[in-house]
């Protein structure tokens, strides 16, 4: 078996094999919270109505064609009215049904979002630097807590960057978005984890198009350390890890 055999084999549908199996959902397991639960003693901080007006760049045409992946800062602070655009724009919930599904800015198969948005934010107005996480259903920011030597930190996170060393220092924010695999793996089985890393890509386009239009650019992030960063948000590292990162700063 060559090397690459299991990976690839991974990147196939698996759907036929998926059809003999009964998933937790069908043996009648109760489906795991839909988001992660937080503590009533936490600090929320609210986040402005997300309006049109926060948008610079509105033509999607030029959006998307001028978008690159962006590993260059200015100094300039993102507003809140920005960050909660990017946050709406990443995960934000536009309507939720009957069974409390969400549905959100982003397609998700089944709409089973397994994701949790953490920010570390070095550069945005009103907030100190620190850890966050974005709860989606009250569109609001959980503070965390305070990190000291945050650039220190985030070099340790994203070490051995190819392009362009320690870049993420200098943005003014780091999405971190951490996967809950079993909100997918209960309805799929032992299909979720393909289409969770599907489901994760979307997420990012959508930051890098949004980014766009509000001047800053992105840069996705999938060189990094999974120990210190799941250590460092305090994840149980099998029920939630982290998956994906993406530096944003406004351009120079
Ligand atoms: C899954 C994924 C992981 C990536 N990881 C990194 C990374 O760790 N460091 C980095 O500098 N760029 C990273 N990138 C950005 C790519 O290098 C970039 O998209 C590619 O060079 C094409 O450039 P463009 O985005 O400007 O079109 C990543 C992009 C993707 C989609």
């Amino acid at each position: 078996m060559s090397k690459y055999d299991q990976q690839r084999n991974f990147l196939k549908s698996n759907f036929s094999e998926f059809k003999k199996i009964k998933t937790d959902a069908m043996r009648g397991i109760s489906q795991p919270p839909k988001v992660k639960p937080y503590d009533n003693n936490s600090q929320l901080i609210d986040l402005p109505m997300v309006d049109e007006k926060t948008l610079i760049n509105k033509n999607i045409y030029t959006c998307i064609k001028e978008r690159r992946s962006t590993r260059f800062y200015s100094d300039k602070t993102i507003s809140l009215d920005e960050l909660s655009y990017l946050l709406w724009a990443t995960q934000g919930i536009t309507s939720t049904n009957k069974a409390g599904i969400t549905f959100r800015t982003v397609p998700c198969s089944g709409a089973t979002h397994t994701f949790e948005s953490y920010l570390l934010i070095r550069n945005v107005e009103n907030l100190i630097q620190g850890v966050y996480r974005y709860l989606p259903v009250e569109h609001k920011l959980l503070f965390m807590f305070e990190i000291d030597e945050l650039e220190n930190k985030i070099d340790e996170i994203t070490l051995d960057q190819p392009f362009v060393p320690n870049f993420a220092n200098k943005a003014a924010v780091l999405f971190i978005w951490s996967t809950t695999p079993y909100r997918s793996e209960w309805k799929y089985d032992i299909t979720a984890h393909k289409k969770i890393l599907i489901d994760i890509g979307h997420v990012c386009q959508n930051l890098y198009l949004a980014s766009e239009t509000i001047n800053a650019g992105t840069c996705a992030i999938g060189i990094y350390d999974q120990n210190r960063i799941d250590q460092l948000l305090g994840l149980n590292k099998e029920e939630e890890f982290v998956i994906y990162l993406a530096a944003v700063g406004k351009k120079q």
